[in-house]
């Protein structure tokens, strides 16, 4: 691997080998996400807690601070919305250059595997680690599953996980499923970080699943919701870092996550 791509991914993927990944980027496709109605104004307290941001160029352009920030992994993907006809019909949305003036560590896109736009997306997702690769610029994929939240079960997660790397990306995001999400990882060879998807009822829960991901070789998260919509969501990310980066079972997660909820941390 050159220089350049390892320096990315190191700005990305910690020394113990994890990562937590700040996705912000949810307005590209629903407008203005609960929660992140002011993207800026949520991110700056989580910000110190993030190893990397994912987001949009209009909201890095325009919410972000260029001189105190997080590495960028640059949403490059869209051109779809939730009125729209189907949110699987996404383009490849920023240009190489800007890609490059952003200084982005990472790009992402989505892939639609199953779903009419499946080669679309495929081979946007080909072109991309094409251009990208000549800049040491890695491509994160994301196995997205549109409006059917009911397709995150292991053996499709598995099959698009393995093409996403098949095709060149460095890193790939999918879903926890909690049957044998094992299969999904060892399919996979390169890294593997889990989606939230939407909040759910309560944080023990969030724990959970990230540490059982990691246990069976996730080395992370890219993690929205369930962080900026919770009522405390520095006191989550705070937990899930320890999950992350020291090893703390859910349990103690869930310790932590109350200490700083009550100010004691
Ligand atoms: C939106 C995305 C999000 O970045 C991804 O789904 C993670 O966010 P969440 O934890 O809220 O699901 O790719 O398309």
């Amino acid at each position: 691997m050159e220089w350049g791509i390892r320096n990315r991914l190191a700005q990305l993927i910690q020394k113990d080998g994890r990562a937590l990944f700040l996705p912000i980027d949810h307005g590209y496709f629903q407008g203005p996400t609960r929660k992140l109605e002011k993207p800026g104004e949520t991110i700056k307290p989580l910000l110190p807690y993030a190893d990397a941001i994912m987001l949009t160029r209009g909201v890095l352009r325009n919410c972000v601070d260029p001189v105190d920030t997080k590495p960028v992994i640059l949403r490059v993907s869209g051109g779809t919305s939730v009125v729209g006809e189907d949110l699987a019909n996404e383009g490849l949305i920023t240009s190489i250059m800007e890609i490059v003036r952003l200084n982005a560590s990472a790009v992402s896109m989505s892939v639609f595997v199953g779903s009419k736009y499946e080669h679309q997306s495929l081979i946007n997702l080909a072109r991309l680690v094409d251009e990208c690769e000549d800049y040491g610029i890695p491509v994160m994929a994301v196995t997205a599953v549109g409006r059917e939240l009911e397709k995150r079960e292991a053996r499709y997660l598995a099959l698009c996980c393995r093409i996403a790397a098949e095709l060149g990306a460095r890193v790939v995001k999918t879903y926890y499923c909690s049957e044998d999400f094992h299969k999904v990882v060892e399919g996979c060879p390169v890294p593997v970080v889990i989606a939230g998807g939407p909040k759910v009822d309560s944080e023990l829960e969030v724990f959970e699943f990230v540490y059982d991901g990691i246990q069976r070789g996730a080395i992370g998260v890219n993690l929205g919701r369930n962080v900026w919509q919770s009522e405390y969501p520095v006191a989550m990310i705070r937990a899930i870092r320890g999950i992350i980066h020291e090893n703390c079972k859910p349990k103690e997660a869930q310790d932590l996550f109350q200490q700083v909820k009550a100010g004691k941390d």
